[in-house]
């Protein structure tokens, strides 16, 4: 199963319910970036704005929370209606609480990690989790290159969850998805991609997604 999840970090701000509009038919979730300034150098929503974009959104709402005390963060937008909210482990205290809160709500708990954190330090929140991420650009800003160089990562996660078992975890990737290397981060064992630059400055939103889901679909090793 694979999922593609445009990010609106690079849409209009102004305009979000209608960008999410564009992407409706042939999108899966709509991956909202939430960024304090203090754990990225880049601020985008506090929480009642992020609370109207996920309560108008056409779409189910994937929530990347890129903030510090993500122990507080996470509770507090799994309290709201996105279907998956996603911490850093970099920001969080007390990671296996967290994820737990935030499950705890029926919300699906993800746990992200920076190119410069090793895939190892997940390993002992596994079960405890529904997404892994692992970025594939220093988190912050759209449009930056991917970096190929964290496949060993998706790979040895995509092992660790077979070999134990966890076939409903979602292996995400975030940051430089394109056309280019979607391909690459799904024959790694990737099957949930979010892509903001591509999808939202393709002439046509809605069938770059498909473009991006068939060679997603077509690279996987399942
Ligand atoms: C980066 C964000 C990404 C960003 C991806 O910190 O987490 O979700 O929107 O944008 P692209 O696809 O342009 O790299
Ligand atoms: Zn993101």
């Amino acid at each position: 199963m694979i999922r593609i999840c445009p990010s609106i970090l690079n849409a209009n701000f102004d305009d979000l319910p209608n960008e999410i509009l564009r992407v409706a038919k042939s999108a899966d979730l709509i991956h909202l970036d939430v960024m304090d300034n203090i754990f990225v150098p880049n601020f985008t929503f506090d929480f009642d704005r992020a609370n109207e974009i996920i309560e108008s959104s056409a779409l189910p709402i994937d929530v990347h929370l890129m903030v510090e005390k993500a122990d507080l963060a996470g509770p507090k937008y799994a309290a709201s209606a996105a279907v998956s909210v996603t911490i850093h482990f970099e920001a969080t205290e007390n990671v296996a609480k967290t994820l737990a809160a935030i499950r705890e709500n029926g919300t699906r708990a993800g746990l992200a990690i920076k190119p410069n954190t090793s895939i190892e330090v997940v390993k002992p929140f596994l079960h405890l989790i529904d997404i892994l991420l692992v970025m594939t650009v220093e988190p912050g800003f759209g449009g930056q290159s991917f970096m190929k160089e964290m496949m060993p990562k998706v790979a040895t996660a995509r092992s660790w969850l077979r070999s134990n078992g966890f076939s409903d975890t979602w292996l995400q990737v975030d940051g430089g998805v394109s056309e280019d290397t979607i391909a690459i981060a799904s024959e790694a064992g990737a099957d949930t991609f979010v892509a903001g630059s591509a999808v939202y400055k393709a002439p046509n939103p809605a069938d770059m997604v498909l473009k991006l889901r068939n060679l997603a679909k077509d690279a996987h090793p399942s």
